[in-house]
């Protein structure tokens, strides 16, 4: 047998699988097959190769529901029943309740020393929000502050690893932004350390704590709705969700507007049936439709439909029948049960960081233990 290190493979107890991380926010529930093709996807791929960690962030979610605390909590259970619906794994991967996790919120405060103000203020995709949640300028100090609290959210895990959608990039860089300042302020790496080497950087015994991490986006960056126009989208209400029953999707299905004047016209490739065709299909089989629909000959237009929608109703009814099960006194026991386990694990990792940290920033004195009995 090799000792060479080698590729991470799929066995989950490796010990020193590369790390991910990356969450979801408790504002709302009902997962689409957008967040499946844009990030969901991904997390159940690399859930045998990695050592995850599934973050749920409810502290965030304060942001915009502060006078709604039972709604926050209703959704934190919801979006566990979403994943475990989905079919993340606890037993192979780590579920991090937020505001259960001090150390995160530790984090937050000594990192947002490293990020200039202006620079935060001028984050996209918190202009974005503010513009699409039609916040103003009234929005409150925790708003900004909640992408600060991400780099901490992303670091306290030390990952290589974030597979998020694409709207989350510029939240992403700015992590980057925090683990390099990091290493050059308190671990002796020089400026001239490429990023990917940082982990291992710096002089003998002072080396960069933080691997920067990179993001990583899923196969489909943008899925676009059933309108054709929109992202999809719940608030949009353009959206095939993950829980539809098998009638829904092929009715939503059919609903989508191929523009052809007969069944030989040529297809716009930009039209939303092929876009799904090219999301959901096998590759081969949606070449071959796609070449049928380019060569003229007559191609029914139904007949995709209902293959498009016996497709997405194979990715999706095993996930709709877990989500039922779910629903019931035992199933939300098993989501607290999976939330405390996932607790008492995130915080052996996240004191760790933290202890790191606070030991090259020169302000730890003596070591702190929480602990999580049960
Ligand atoms: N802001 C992310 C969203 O709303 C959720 C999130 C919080 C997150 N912390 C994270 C994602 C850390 C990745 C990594 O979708």
């Amino acid at each position: 047998m090799s000792t060479q290190p080698g590729p991470p493979t799929a066995h989950p107890h490796r010990p020193h699988r590369p790390r991910i991380l990356t969450g979801d926010t408790p504002t709302h529930t009902g997962l689409h097959l957008g967040h499946f093709v844009g990030s969901l996807e991904n997390r159940l791929r690399l859930q045998d190769e990695y050592d995850c960690y599934f973050l749920i962030a409810n502290v965030h979610a304060f942001t915009t529901l502060a006078d709604k605390p039972e709604l926050v909590r209703a959704n934190t259970i919801g979006i566990v029943k979403d994943w475990l619906a989905v079919g993340l794994d606890p037993e192979k991967s780590t579920f991090v309740l937020q505001s259960e996790v001090p150390a995160i919120a530790e984090l937050t405060f000594l990192f947002a020393m490293l990020l200039p103000f202006n620079k935060v203020m001028r984050n996209p995709t918190l202009k974005t929000e503010i513009d699409s949640k039609g916040l103003g300028d009234s929005y409150s100090f925790g708003f900004p502050m909640y992408a600060v609290g991400q780099c901490a959210d992303i670091l306290a895990f030390r990952p290589e690893l974030v597979p998020v959608g694409e709207d989350q990039e510029a939240h992403i860089e700015m992590c980057r932004d925090v683990a390099l300042k990091f290493n050059q302020m308190y671990c002796a790496v020089g400026n001239r350390v490429p990023a990917e080497e940082h982990a291992k950087a710096g002089t003998p015994g002072a080396s960069g704590v933080f691997p920067v991490p990179k993001a990583k986006i899923g196969r489909v960056a943008r899925l676009v709705g059933l309108d054709g126009v929109q992202k999809m989208s719940k608030s949009l209400g353009n959206a095939i969700f993950l829980y539809d029953s098998e009638k829904d999707v092929q009715k939503k299905v059919n609903k989508i507007v191929t523009g052809r004047a007969s069944s030989t016209s040529p297809i716009d490739p930009k039209n939303t049936l092929v876009q799904y065709i090219d999301a959901f299909l096998p590759g081969e089989r949606a070449e071959q439709i796609k070449a049928d629909y380019a060569s003229g000959k007559e191609v029914m237009d139904g007949h995709v439909k209902a293959e498009l929608a016996a497709a997405i109703n194979a990715i999706i009814d095993p996930m709709r029948k877990r989500r039922e099960k779910l629903e019931s006194p035992e199933g939300e026991a098993r989501v607290i049960e999976v939330i405390r386990r996932g607790v008492k694990k995130a915080n052996v990792v996240a004191e760790e960081t933290l202890l790191m940290t606070k030991r090259a920033m020169r302000i730890e004195f003596g070591e702190r233990r929480l602990d999580f009995p049960g």
